[in-house]
C-alpha cells in the first residue's frame, strides 16, 4: 500500500512569524479534524530560515517538514547554499528537488536533480522529485518523452533500495499558479507513466512491476480544496504538493482531510481484500 502525500510547499511566502502562525492553525486543525484517523504524510516546506521554528511549531504531532532546494555537495565553498546534513541536524525529512522554478529561474537540470536527489538519499532526507512538461512541450506531443527522460535522467545511478524511499511530483509548468488544473484522468495517466518508467527501470528480481508500487506519486498544480476530491479518487494520484492554496490554514486543511480520505479508503480495500 503507497502512503499518501500532501505537502504544502510555501516557496518564497511568510516570514518567521507568519510561518509560524500558519504551521500552529495546520496542525490544530488537524487535531480537531482527524484526531483518531489515518492520516496523510503531511509535510510543510517553509523557506529555509523558517525551517527552525516550524520544526519546532509542529513537533509532537505527526507534520513533517521539508525544504524547498538543498546543494548536492556535504559542504564547502558555496556561498548561499544549503547542504543535506544542515537540514537532518535539525530533523527535516524531506526535500523538494527539481521543482520547475528551479529548473526555469536557477538553471536546474536534469543532472544536478540527479546529483540532489543522490546526495539527500544518502543522507537519509525524502527526495520529492519534480518533473513536468511546460505548455509547449505539451502542444507538441511531447509530455510522454519529457515525463519520461526527467525521471530516468533524475534517477540515474540510483540503486533499487534507495529508489524505494522516493517520492515523485509531477507538476505541469503550465498549470503551476495558474488556476488551470491539469485534467484528472490525464493527470493520472501520466502520474502512472512515472511509475510505469520507474518499474522499467529497475526490474528487479521479481521482473517489471513492483519497486514503484511503493513510490507515492503527487500531482501539483492549482490543487484546491474544489479539486482535492476528484483527484484523490485516483488510481495512480498519492497525494498533492499545494503551492498558493498551501499558504491560508482554511485553504490547505479540506485539501488534507481529502488526502485522509484516500487513506481511509486504501485501507477500507486492503481489509477487504484479506
Ligand atoms: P500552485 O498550487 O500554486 O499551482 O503551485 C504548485 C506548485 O508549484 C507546488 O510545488
Amino acid at each position: 500500500m503507497r502512503k499518501t502525500v500532501i505537502a504544502g510547499n510555501w516557496k518564497m511566502h511568510k516570514t518567521v512569524d507568519e510561518a509560524r502562525e500558519l504551521a500552529k492553525a495546520l496542525v490544530a486543525g488537524i487535531q480537531a479534524d482527524l484526531a483518531g484517523q489515518a492520516l496523510p504524510d503531511v509535510v510543510l516546506c517553509p523557506t529555509f530560515v523558517c525551517l527552525p521554528e516550524v520544526l519546532n511549531t509542529v513537533k509532537g504531532s505527526a507534520v513533517q517538514v521539508g525544504a524547498q532546494n538543498m546543494d548536492y555537495r556535504d559542504s564547502g565553498a558555496f556561498t548561499g547554499e544549503i547542504a543535506a546534513p544542515m537540514l537532518t541536524a535539525i530533523h527535516v525529512s524531506h526535500v523538494i528537488i527539481g521543482h520547475s522554478e528551479r529548473r526555469q529561474y536557477f538553471a536546474e537540470t536534469n543532472h544536478t536533480v540527479n546529483l540532489k536527489v543522490k546526495n539527500a538519499l544518502k543522507h537519509g532526507l525524502t527526495p520529492i522529485m519534480c518533473v513536468g512538461e511546460t505548455l509547449g512541450e505539451r502542444d507538441e506531443n511531447l509530455t510522454d518523452n519529457i515525463i519520461k527522460h526527467q525521471v530516468t535522467a533524475g534517477l540515474a545511478e540510483i540503486s533499487e533500495a534507495e529508489v524505494a524511499k522516493l517520492v515523485v511530483a509531477y507538476e505541469p509548468v503550465w498549470a503551476i499558479g495558474t488556476g488551470k488544473n491539469c485534467e484528472v484522468v490525464e493527470a493520472n495517466r501520466v502520474c502512472k507513466l512515472i511509475r510505469t518508467t520507474i518499474n522499467e527501470l529497475y526490474p528487479g528480481d521479481k521482473g517489471p512491476g513492483h519497486v514503484a508500487d511503493s513510490i507515492p506519486v503527487l500531482y501539483g498544480g492549482s490543487v484546491k480544496a474544489s479539486t482535492i476530491e476528484e483527484q484523490m479518487a485516483q488510481t495512480d494520484i498519492d497525494g498533492a504538493l499545494v503551492g498558493g492554496a498551501a499558504l491560508k490554514a482554511e485553504e490547505f486543511l479540506p485539501i488534507i482531510r481529502g488526502g485522509a480520505k484516500r487513506c481511509k479508503a486504501s485501507v477500507g480495500a486492503v481489509n477487504a481484500s484479506k
